[in-house]
């Protein structure tokens, strides 16, 4: 008999169908992952099970008993605990006060506080959860915040953790100790239910999934018997390719060379200490690291937009660090910058406008200074279909977009400036599956025609699947080098933490 059963539930919002007669079936002890695209209705099936929606139509079974799920204190009673993307917790609060909150509410004040921190701190060990209990939970980082909202549904004795995107907010290092975790509780015989529409995480950490688009079940998998572009075809309802680096092509001169380059953040401090590298033409070379750790200071300044403090920068064998933007990118350099809704696009200007932004100023799109509309519209209708961008009107502006299509807006007008070097920031972020396959081999496809291409980002998934090269920056300089073929998850979110990998192999072997 299954630990949970959810048969036919259907729930109606206006105008949408977030859940259309959907069966989820979860064993008692396993991770079951549930994946879709955004809006596929993975939120709203998790909210009826934990009582925050009632369900237009549909059964819960829990233990072969059906059960009636009015609220969560209901959810709570019967075992069911959730992690919702957005915390709850009381930052004010120490972590024993959090995880005694609520429970406890109305004695709270009566509570030991000794003995409230030995028995969460207790807690915390016997499932290898670092939290100091005495801690301020304003003072605490993210990824410990999320450790004590588990902390609170085990302090409650739930055995379904239900857990709504719990990556999203999390750098890798921190996903690994999650996975960890739960991988620790289910071997404890809890039950954890795992939202996310990364592929790779799925793979990674999940016993069975159940896979939705649309509101409706279009799979359920085992994860051993899977693969992602099985999970990417049910999720999206066509084929996908997923893009994968194959071997590297053959490398030609150097597209862009750095050396010793220093950079200041806003605030006067060195965001860039001392880099140099070399990126050829025909290779990917990726920038791996957390955020905030110079990546954006160091796209700032090859782009033009932020000063150098010292060294110099050669694209194809020209210097260029005295150069405008508008000349750097004259002389061959593209770029997907961070925040395409900011910095990548003019949300007001039409699409069109926005397709020909780089080129405009040369022929054939303009003659003697003036513009030719005709020539720019055949521009960008050839953009369009080339890259499949859906759109009602090439003159709309870009702001109708959706964000995949944005996106695509950008890479297309800069892969067809026909550049030497592209660097990519965060390409993929917030595209869904299907566009974020076709950006990558959009890249990949360039890669091989000997494009240099700078990829700077924090998903490792994305640098292992496409960079030939890794770098990993940590507090402004490269930790390390690593050929692709030798790379790891484990190895780079160590390095990604500022270990070095010579000291890194030291420790394997004093093993
Ligand atoms: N409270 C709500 N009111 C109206 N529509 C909603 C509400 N919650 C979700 N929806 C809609 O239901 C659909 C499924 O949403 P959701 O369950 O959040 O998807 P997911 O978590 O898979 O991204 C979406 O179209 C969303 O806009
Ligand atoms: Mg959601």
């Amino acid at each position: 008999m299954p630990y949970l059963e959810m048969r036919g539930i259907t729930k109606i919002f206006p105008g949408v169908v977030a859940n259309d007669r959907v069966t989820l079936t979860v064993e008692q002890g396993e991770i079951h992952a549930l994946v879709g695209e955004n809006g596929a209705g993975k939120t709203t099936l998790m909210r009826i099970l934990y009582g925050m929606y009632r369900p237009d139509a549909g059964e819960i079974f829990l233990r072969g008993r059906r059960v009636e799920i009015p609220n969560p204190q209901a959810a709570i009673a019967l075992g069911i605990g959730m992690v919702h993307q957005h915390f709850q917790l009381v930052p004010s609060l120490t972590v024993a006060e959090n995880v005694e909150l609520g429970r406890e509410s109305r004695r709270f004040f009566l509570v030991d506080r000794e003995q409230a921190i030995a028995r969460v701190g207790a807690l915390a060990r016997r499932f290898g959860l670092a939290v100091d209990p005495t801690a301020r939970v304003a003072d605490l980082s993210v990824g410990v915040q999320q450790r004590v909202e588990i902390l609170k549904l085990l302090y409650r004795e739930a055995d379904l953790l239900i857990l709504d995107e719990p990556t999203a907010v999390l750098t890798p290092q921190e996903t690994q100790e999650l996975f960890q975790v739960l991988r620790r509780l289910r071997d404890e015989g809890r039950t954890l239910l795992f939202i996310t529409h990364k592929l790779g995480e799925v793979l990674a950490l999940s016993d069975r999934v159940t896979v939705l688009r649309r509101g409706r079940v279009t799979g359920v998998l085992e994860t051993d018997r899977t693969n992602e572009e099985e999970l990417a075809r049910l999720m999206v309802g066509r084929e996908v390719k997923v893009a994968r680096r194959l071997q590297a092509a053959s490398l030609g001169e150097p597209a862009l060379r750095v050396e010793g380059l220093v950079v200041r953040d806003e605030r006067g401090l060195t965001a860039v200490n001392n880099l140099s590298f070399t990126v050829h033409r025909g290779e990917i070379v990726g920038i791996a690291g957390v955020e905030g750790n110079g990546q954006r200071e160091l796209l700032e300044a090859l782009a033009g937009i932020r000063p150098l403090v010292q060294g110099r920068i050669w694209l194809d064998g020209r210097e260029i660090h005295h150069l405008p933007v508008r000349m750097r990118r004259e002389a061959g350099l593209g770029l997907i910058p961070e925040d395409r809704t900011q910095e990548g696009l003019n949300l007001l200007a039409s699409i069109e406008e926005n397709l020909a932004a780089v080129h405009y100023y040369r022929p054939p799109l303009s003659q003697r200074g003036l513009l030719h509309p005709a020539a720019i519209s055949g521009f960008a209708r050839k953009l369009i279909s080339l890259f499949d961008i859906r759109v009602t009107s090439p003159t709309a502006p870009a702001a109708v977009l959706s964000g995949g299509n944005q996106q695509r807006v950008v890479v297309a007008r800069e892969l067809a400036a026909d550049p030497s070097l592209l660097i990519a920031a965060h390409p993929a972020r917030g595209l869904d599956v299907g566009a974020t396959q076709a950006v990558r081999r959009e890249l990949l496809r360039l890669r091989d025609r000997g494009l240099g291409v700078l990829l700077i980002s924090a998903d490792l998934d994305e640098i292992l699947a496409l960079a030939d090269r890794i770098l990993v920056l940590f507090r402004g300089q490269v930790v390390g080098e690593v050929p692709a073929e030798q790379a790891t998850q484990e190895m780079l979110g160590l390095m990604m933490a500022g270990h070095r990998p010579e000291t890194l192999q030291a420790d394997q072997e004093a093993r």
